[in-house]
């Protein structure tokens, strides 16, 4: 008999936008918090760079909005991003509420700078800002007796009834068993989806899960070909998806090529500081046309006192690489970063399927339109939790839960074919990398769509005859989530943010979304 559990909200996902959303329920709701793996482990815990929110005299809402607008390329929308700017001072109150010490100059915050901002107003722990706020989220809601944490529990997809969402198929990877997890409200925190890729900067949980879950469930998914690509990932054989913080090149980092020649200036007037996409972009082109590997990031003027105060991290991994980055320049490639796009959501985090929500890097509540600015998405994450928690913290819940169907595990059989779903993720994240990177093309897109159509197939059939497994669950949802990034890209004709395809370079007249 498997075994069925009933809480008031079910989260899944313990990144920051789930945890804060179970501490801003109210304690006299049932929660159930769920993380498919160590409840730590997400793309939160590896945030360097900071939060973004207006905490100087010299800076303003006004200009928060503006840059975050311009960084978007007409896409975002006006009135969330005002919500967001101007719920960011207290957002950064919760998070000193909750344990958190913001580097700070005397009194005052350490504000930092990134592409995009006008002002400086990245607040910041060092460089590790993300680890900070993940350890004492997570101690707060160890205190809570009303939330029950999961670790280890892997969300396969939601329960749904006549366009309600009651809960979800959830596979304890301990047991091995399919548990039903029956509530009145969900949220998806599930985070991003950049591992559609081969090369990321994002640990190994962003596998689009909570998109592929909501797709399969009939929520709206927006603006999916906007996947952005963090221009500065560290280049060596042995590092696995090491970011190098933007906030370097705040500090008056400089970007050369193997020659030590710079070349920011030949794309962009702001240089280093120019939006992701048009860094990211520039560094693609010259390593292209140069044939080089990588290129450098230099900080190492800036002495390594200096280095060691504000970015302790990353030059202790550099270090244990050999890269000594007071004494020489830090070797980067791009790599996939953040998915703008997700699950479309109004203010509160609601879904268009009743009793869903969705929130943090899973979410389009319309923020970052055709480019996030840096530093705006541990913000979104913490101003929408609150907001959603505040949400259903109003309603009345009912006292009757649905019934659901257990699981069927009777007609499928144990594998002894495990190798085609390893085979198939790398060629999955192979064709996202070469076919739907940071430059594309019309016939590179149809070709992607074309393999990934083949792929789907040979999933499905495999997925109907043999026992579910973490790995399997994943391979499901990255083909779901590629095919809907490449779905949104054909249907975009025309370059804009992010999405730069060679075959229609300009932008269009109108700024549309893309909804699937
Ligand atoms: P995550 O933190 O990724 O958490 C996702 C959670 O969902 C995890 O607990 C995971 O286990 C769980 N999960 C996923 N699928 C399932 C499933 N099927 N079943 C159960 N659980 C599931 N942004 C900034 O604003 N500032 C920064 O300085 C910054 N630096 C970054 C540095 C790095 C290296 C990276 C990768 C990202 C950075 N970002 C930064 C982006 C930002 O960190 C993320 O967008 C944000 O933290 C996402 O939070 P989240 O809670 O939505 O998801
Ligand atoms: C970084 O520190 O460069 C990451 C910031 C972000 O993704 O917003």
């Amino acid at each position: 008999m498997s075994i069925q559990y009933q809480f008031d909200v079910l989260i899944i996902g313990t990144g920051s936008a789930g945890l804060m959303s179970a501490l801003q329920l109210s304690t006299n709701l049932s929660v159930a918090l769920i993380a498919k793996d160590d409840l730590l482990e997400g793309s939160s815990f590896y945030a360097q760079g900071g939060i973004s929110a207006v905490l100087d005299a010299h800076d303003n809402f006004k200009a928060h909005v503006t840059d975050t607008l311009s960084t978007a390329c007409g896409l975002a929308d006006e009135k969330a991003v005002s919500f967001m700017v101007e719920n960011a001072p207290a957002a950064i109150a919760s998070l000193e509420e909750s344990g958190v010490h913001f580097t700070k100059d005397n009194n005052d915050y350490h504000l930092t700078t990134e592409g995009g901002h006008t002002h400086r107003r990245v607040a910041h722990v060092a460089d590790k800002t993300g680890q900070s706020i993940q350890i004492n989220l997570l101690d707060n809601v160890k205190q809570r007796d009303n939330i029950t944490l999961f670790e280890d529990y892997i969300a396969i997809d939601l329960l749904v009834n006549n366009g309600q969402c009651f809960g979800a198929y959830i596979l304890n990877k301990k047991t091995h068993e399919v548990e039903n997890f029956v509530t009145h409200k969900t949220i998806l925190a599930t985070g991003g989806a950049s591992k559609v890729y081969r090369y990321t900067s994002n640990p190994d949980t962003s596998t689009g899960d909570g998109i592929a879950m909501a797709s399969r469930a009939g929520c709206c998914i927006v603006n999916m070909e906007f996947a952005q690509f963090h221009p500065t990932c560290l280049y060596h054989p042995h590092a696995k998806s090491f970011l190098i913080s933007e906030a370097i090149r705040g500090e008056g980092g400089k970007l050369h090529l193997q020659n030590g020649k710079t070349f920011m200036h030949k794309y962009d007037e702001r240089g280093e500081l120019a939006p992701r996409d048009v860094v990211a972009r520039a560094i693609d082109s010259e390593m292209k046309s140069g044939g080089f590997d990588c290129a450098y990031l230099d900080i190492s003027f800036k002495g390594k006192d200096w280095i060691q105060q504000h970015f302790p991290t990353i030059y202790a991994k550099c270090k244990s690489f050999g890269i000594d980055i007071s004494k020489t320049s830090i070797p980067i490639v791009p790599a996939a970063h953040y998915t703008c796009g997700g699950i479309d959501t109004n203010l509160t985090g609601k879904t268009n399927l009743t009793n869903l929500y969705a929130v943090g890097e899973v979410a389009h509540t319309s923020v970052h339109g055709a480019n996030r600015m840096a530093s705006n998405s541990l913000l979104e994450c913490i101003v929408f939790a609150k907001s959603c928690a505040h949400d259903i913290n109003q309603q009345t819940l009912d006292d009757v839960f649905f019934q659901s169907e257990p699981w069927d595990a009777s007609r499928v059989a144990a594998s002894k074919e495990k190798v085609v779903v390893s085979h198939l993720w790398d060629e999955v994240r192979s064709i996202m990398w070469n076919f739907v990177g940071i430059v594309r093309s019309d016939r590179r897109l149809n070709y992607a769509k074309h393999r990934l159509e083949q792929i789907e197939t040979e999933v499905d059939e495999y997925y109907s005859l043999y026992v579910i497994s973490s790995d399997l669950i994943e391979l499901r949802n990255l083909v779901k989530t590629a095919q809907i990034i490449i779905k949104s890209a054909l249907s975009r004709q025309e370059s804009r943010g992010l999405h730069f395809n060679e075959d229609h370079p300009q932008q269009s007249e109108t700024a549309k979304n893309t909804i699937i």
